[in-house]
């Protein structure tokens, strides 16, 4: 058995994880630290040092002394047995001494061969076998139990009796042996212990014989019923122990010099033999809290500990098998570690979540016996002492009350009923093999079993009788099997099920991909659901997807767009690696056309790898003209060209002096509020030159920009968890906070959406995130890859009780992986779906760093974080910045309300769109004349990749002007498709191949041509055109344009003429409205009413509250 099975999986990347802080000087300096001090350097007690070093690292919040009796570091005491082989001590060492050295200075210190002989609990002092008086802040006891030595027994403390419990007991036991060659040797106990021990002298080859002496009718009858335990006597007895069963030690005999001779039995029969070795039991070492009055069990021993493993004493913790825990300790070593896991957790994680609880262990165990494979899973003697703990759904649907009554009432008639359990038995004498599973009566839950000979199966059981689930197999499946479809995907009929969660059909699979619908796996699992219930099909599924793609002669692209022939993701490492900061190098380095502006695929993707590696501010000349329209003006623009503005809410949570803020913004820039789904207060209709007044005041208020316009992260969604619910046991809102203040900013392939709900009960909807967690007891559950949107997808869970100090390491890698690897526009949950392996993949590479790149991955993040700044700031600090937020270059006049608005519930929003489009042919108008006007000044425009832009005005019409590798083009204004007067703020793309130069409108990317033949063509809808004219730059530093009369240009593209006006569409709730009016609306919010008796409603006292009246707090300044 390796040592390391007993070690915290991470504990042995702790000298790593320290070295890396040490190197970074990441190690906090604080001097000011707790002592904890742990008494007993045995399996549990390293199992707490590993936990609490871990969880403590980066904390660096105690200091640790343990003090241990044994003169060893702590061992395998579980694989001791092995010791008869190598006869090494250092091979059971759990931790080799340099992990010791390696953890920071002062954090561990060990004593061994030192007995705690006392403890002081007025002067939180332990007293030392050497001397010594250590203090302490937190003590924590982990002193074993002792191997029970018979002391009624006459001749107990004769030379050649032996236990079997510590290093030393073997080593003496080995000596002795050595000294009586031919004898026998005894074993007395048919435990697990006393078959490891009788074992162990076997292999000795010292006795001419081991005996095994049982006072049982079988071995085993901890774990196995007579069946079970009379078959593993039978094996034993085949391997050439004998096996002395119903037999009691009576008295030891000795010799004149007090050594071993033999033993009487109970029933009179007398054996010889030179060597006892008692495997009777163990008893727990509470001899030193006895003496310290810390309350110990009186029956069985123990010091006595409750949920949370604090004893009697305050400060004073207890842990592993020396602890009785409501009435019963634990000879186990798995109860051990999770009482050592509970305790470390609730002494570092407890302040961000509720403290973990110590719950009824889980006592299966499976071993190999003198080769006989045993085990014993669950409730595994629910048939014969009656089943511990039956739901009422496990009972099969009855109420336990009334079958308790019932049994009450039947058990005083026909004696006792039998326990409410079925059992379905295995035996085959020839391969010695033994199972019998313990059900419900209905045979829909599995609660324990045992097996024999073949424990195959164990992994799978545990966890179906751990969980509670309902089994959705017949209960003979579990002990015979079900047959095995065959998993080579070539040879299976087109109608063979390989997807059975969603019943999908080889066949769907192959005509998906055939007749094009599917191009990818995503496309696979979205189109035919296969692989989206429990994922287990999904290397069939990929392996058909595979073949048939290329039995088509199928190589799948996912070239960014037509400037390169490359993903997003190679461009992502082209990028990183060669450190390209601007677009204009990107495309050198690896487009298609070196000298190309680009299109309005390219140019986000590439702003925003460049945003998410260097962070750099997105109105930076040479990446302005990269950005969509949201990310231009750093707010979300709206149906009526104005735009939204929402500043960061992290986790929802906002003081009363913030909203007031908002309010006071909002209601002097007359804008219409509303909270939206992400927990925070959106104001929309803020016109563009309106904005940095706006955000001027919203930061001057402390507020900032909250990235609502941007592919990063948006929101970490919370409920109130632990801060007020009644149910919470993770404080959902802190931990949001903090990771909406780690990853705001923080630009990605797509948007990305967080929430942490303080309970199973989720009412923050974390499973539709990207990422969420779920407060568990113990930690965290992190789940991934879900969205909303339309094609909704529940996430799937990544890792599982996480403690929350390790949630950000996890979501660092996660998200920076993400940032790294997914594909143009592809959110999580696609992307997960994407990935060959699915969810199963991302854990191996984010919590087994299959790839070695985990810390890359965190470091990434890290610097993110730390270049973090609020753009609205940066901005409002930069006059040219500023600048970039006038509605017209060429005057501060400004033109608004393009659409007529809406008094409605209070506020005001612009009217419905019309549902046509203006279909007149504004590129074909024939003008009476045109002549040059100088219409803006050329050096507004900067000469970049990307090309540039601005918005005129010249009487009532406006006009967009561009200039792309110094050549100018000017066309109307207003995309026809929605009469929107945004086409300076679209994208511009071009394909030189073709001669073709466009702007895509930010709406709805309909693209117009600049130049050419074609000019003023909508390239993807016929039903649209636009106007172009003749423009170019003269020596006098002015743009001119070949324009006709004012007059004329008003009267084809006035501002005035294509207002959309309230009265053009009709009010899709009249129809509803009537029929509701019928009923009494009274209270309801269109209405305005006082809910209070005789109340002035809300024009009467609440203008007062406005006003700063009566019922106002200081009075309110509007
Ligand atoms: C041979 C053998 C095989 C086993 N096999 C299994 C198995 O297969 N599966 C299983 O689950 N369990 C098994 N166990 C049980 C398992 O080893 C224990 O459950 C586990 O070691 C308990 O850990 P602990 O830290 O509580 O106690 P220990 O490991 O006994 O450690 C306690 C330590 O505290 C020291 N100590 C006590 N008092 C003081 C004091 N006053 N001052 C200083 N130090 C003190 C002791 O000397 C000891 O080193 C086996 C045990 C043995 C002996
Ligand atoms: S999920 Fe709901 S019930 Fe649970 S802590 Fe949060 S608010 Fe409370
Ligand atoms: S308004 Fe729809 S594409 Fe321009």
């Amino acid at each position: 058995m390796s040592n390391s099975q007993w070690n915290d999986a991470e504990a042995n990347k702790l000298p790593k994880t320290v070295a890396g802080l040490e190197e970074h000087k990441e190690i906090p300096k604080c001097t000011k630290r707790k002592r904890i001090v742990v008494v007993g350097l045995g399996m549990v007690g390293i199992a707490f040092i590993e936990k609490i070093m871990k969880l403590d690292v980066k904390r660096r919040e105690y200091d640790i002394i343990v003090i241990g009796e044994e003169a060893h570091l702590a061992y395998n005491r579980v694989g001791l047995t092995s010791f008869f082989q190598h006869r090494l001590v250092e091979n059971l060492y759990l931790n080799p001494k340099e992990w010791y050295s390696s953890m920071p200075e002062g954090s561990l210190n060990y004593h061994l061969n030192t007995l705690v002989t006392e403890i002081l609990q007025d002067e939180k002092v332990v007293k030392t076998s050497a001397g010594d008086t250590v203090p302490y802040d937190v003590l924590v006891l982990a002193t074993g139990s002792d191997a029970v030595l018979p002391k009624h027994t006459p001749g107990h403390d004769a030379k050649g009796v032996f236990v079997y419990r510590t290093i030393e007991d073997l080593q003496k036991l080995i000596e002795f042996a050595d000294t009586k060659k031919g004898t026998t040797g005894l074993v007395v106990g048919g435990g697990l212990l006393g078959l490891e021990a009788a074992k162990a002298m076997m292999d000795l080859e010292d006795f001419g014989q081991v005996k095994l002496i049982e006072r049982n009718r079988w071995v085993l009858s901890r774990q196995l019923d007579g069946d079970a335990g009379g078959m593993v006597v039978e094996q034993v007895r085949a391997l050439g122990l004998d096996v002395l069963l119903s037999k009691r030690v009576g008295k030891i005999l000795t010799d004149k010099d007090n050594y071993v001779s033999g033993v009487v039995f109970e029933d009179g029969e007398q054996m010889d033999c030179s060597c006892i070795c008692f495997a009777i039991g163990i008893k727990a070492r509470d001899e030193l809290a006895r003496k310290a009055g810390i309350k110990c069990a009186d029956r069985g021993g123990g010091i006595v500990v409750n949920h949370d493993l604090c004893t009697s004493a305050p400060d004073i913790y207890a842990i592993g098998e020396c602890a009785s825990w409501e009435n019963q300790t634990f000879g186990l070593i798995a109860p051990g570690i999770e009482m050592a896991d509970v305790l470390a957790f609730n002494l570092t994680q407890a302040k961000a979540h509720a403290p973990r609880k110590f719950k009824r262990p889980d006592l299966s165990t499976k071993l190999k016996l003198l080769g006989v494979e045993v085990a014993s899973f669950g409730d595994f003697f629910a048939d014969r002492d009656g089943p511990k703990e039956l739901s009422a759904k496990r009972h099969g649907g009855k109420k336990e009350g009334i079958i308790e009554t019932r049994d009450r009432v039947k058990s005083l008639t026909d004696g006792p009923a039998p326990p409410p359990v079925k059992a379905l038995t295995y035996k085959d004498p020839f391969r010695q093999v033994y199972k019998k599973f313990l059900f419900t009566m209905d045979g829909k839950y599995l609660l324990g079993g045992m097996m024999i000979g073949d424990t195959r199966d164990y992994v799978k059981l545990v966890p179906i009788v751990k969980n509670q689930k309902a089994l959705e197999i017949p209960p003979s499946e579990l002990i015979v099997g079900a047959q095995k479809g065959d998993d080579d995907g070539a040879d299976l009929d087109d109608d063979t099920q390989i997807c059975s969660c969603h019943n999908v059909l080889k066949g769907d699979v192959v005509k998906g991909v055939k007749d094009g619908t599917c191009k990818s796996i995503g496309d696979v699992k979205a189109c035919t659901k296969a692989g989206t219930g429990c994922g287990g099909c999904m290397p069939l599924v990929q392996t058909i997807f595979n073949k048939t793609m290329s039995s088509m002669g199928q190589e799948v692209k996912n070239h960014l767009c037509p400037h390169f022939e490359y993903s997003r993701v190679d461009i992502y490492n082209i990028v990183y690696v060669k450190k390209l900061k601007e677009f204009a190098d990107v495309m050198k380095e690896c487009g298609k056309d070196p000298e190309s502006t680009g299109c309005e695929a390219c140019k986000p993707t590439i702003g925003s790898i460049i945003a998410s590696l260097f962070n750099k501010h997105l109105l930076d000349d040479t990446r302005r003209g990269l950005q969509d329209t949201n990310d231009r003006f750093l707010a979300n623009i709206q149906r009526n060209g104005t735009f939204s503005v929402i500043p960061r809410v992290s986790a929802g949570e906002i003081t009363p002096e913030k909203l007031i803020i908002i309010g006071t913004v909002a209601k002097k820039y007359g804008l219409y509020t509303k909270i939206t789904g992400g927990q925070r207060i959106d104001m929309f209709g803020a016109k563009k030159q309106d904005l940095v007044a706006i955000w001027t005041e919203l930061v001057n208020g402390g507020m900032e920009s909250g990235h609502a316009y941007a592919k990063s992260l948006r929101t970490v969604k919370s409920c109130v968890g632990t801060t007020w619910c009644r149910f919470g046991i993770g404080d959902s809102v802190g931990m949001a906070v903090r990771l909406e203040e780690r990853y705001k900013s923080i630009r990605s392939p797509h948007k990305i959406k967080g929430g942490v709900s303080g309970c199973v009960r989720e009412c923050a909807e974390a499973q539709n995130k990207d990422f969420g967690l779920i407060a568990t007891e113990n930690g965290y559950n992190i789940f991934v890859g879900g969205n909303g949107g339309a094609k909704p997808r529940h996430s799937e869970l990544l890792a599982k009780d996480v403690p929350p100090d390790d949630v950000v390491p996890i979501l660092d890698r996660y998200l920076s992986f993400y940032i790294r690897t997914a594909d143009k526009l592809q959110r999580t949950a696609r992307w997960i779906e994407n990935m060959p392996g699915g969810i199963n993949y991302l854990r191996e590479v984010i919590l087994q760093d299959k790839l070695g790149i985990c810390a890359d991955l965190e470091r990434q993040m890290e610097e993110l974080v730390g270049s973090f700044f609020c753009e609205w700031t940066e901005v409002i600090k930069n006059p040219a910045r500023r600048a970039q937020f006038q509605q017209f270059a060429n005057t501060t006049d400004n033109i608004n309300d393009t659409i007529e608005p809406t008094e409605e519930r209070g506020q005001q929003r612009p009217s419905y769109w019309p549902k046509e489009s203006v279909k007149e042919d504004f590129r074909g108008t024939k003008w009476s004349s045109l002549s040059w006007q100088p219409i803006v000044k050329a050096e507004l425009f900067k000469d970049v990749a990307t090309g540039d832009s601005q918005a005129v005005k010249r009487g009532d019409t406006q006009l967009a002007v561009f200039k792309v590798r110094g050549k100018y083009y000017c066309t109307q204004q207003m995309c026809p498709h929605k009469r929107a007067f945004v086409l300076s703020d679209g994208l511009i793309g071009e394909d030189r191949e073709k001669n073709k130069l466009w702007v895509s409108c930010p709406y709805h990317k309909r693209n117009y041509e600049l130049g050419g033949a074609d000019a003023g063509k909508c390239g993807n809808d016929d039903e649209v055109n636009i106007a172009t004219f003749p423009v170019e730059e003269r020596e006098d530093g002015w743009v001119y344009v070949k324009l006709p009369p004012v007059e004329e240009l008003d009267g084809v593209l006035g501002t005035e003429k294509f207002k959309i006006k309230k009265s053009e569409t009709k009010d899709p709730f009249d129809a509803l409205d009537k029929k509701l009016k019928a009923a009494a609306m009274k209270g309801r919010k269109s209405l305005q009413v006082s809910h209070l008796e005789g109340g002035k409603g809300e024009k009467g006292v609440a203008a007062a509250i406005l006003a700063g009246g009566e019922r106002a707090a200081g009075g309110l300044d509007w």
